[in-house]
């Protein structure tokens, strides 16, 4: 686990799954699982990893009984609006927003 992986578990209490090129956080919240933060390296991106994250998550989030996912969205970082049409391709709906976070979910049938 990188240090950065065990900094953010001790202070927010959030895992990191993490590889060579990828890694994205996640807490379970109630009965969903909130994922975070999902990063792709540059040399890697392109070729579908964040779709293979998602369904890695998702596969957390069923071994943890959850329901639903969540995503957020920050509206002052870099491609949100990219970041957005790729977490509403992978099937989240809009539920609500909180200043500059837009919040998603999605049911796990
Ligand atoms: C967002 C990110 C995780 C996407 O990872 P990726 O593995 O390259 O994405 P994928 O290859 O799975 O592509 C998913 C979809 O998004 C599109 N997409 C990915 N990167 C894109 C880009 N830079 N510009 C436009 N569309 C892009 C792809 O075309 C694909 O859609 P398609 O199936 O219709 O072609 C990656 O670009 C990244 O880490 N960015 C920096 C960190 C970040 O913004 N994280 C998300 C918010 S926390």
């Amino acid at each position: 686990m990188s240090l950065y992986s065990e900094y953010i578990l001790e202070r927010e209490g959030y895992n990191t799954y993490e590889d060579d090129v990828s890694f994205f956080t996640y807490i379970k919240v109630d009965d969903a699982l909130y994922v975070r933060d999902i990063y792709v390296s540059p040399e890697a991106r392109g070729e579908k990893k964040s779709l293979e994250l998602g369904e890695l998550a998702e596969c957390i989030a069923r071994e943890f009984n959850c329901k639903a996912m969540i995503g957020s969205i920050d509206t002052e970082t870099n491609g949100w609006k990219r970041n957005k049409k790729i977490l509403e391709k992978f099937g989240y709906k809009e539920t609500y927003t909180d200043g500059d976070m837009i919040y998603f979910n999605k049911d796990l049938v």
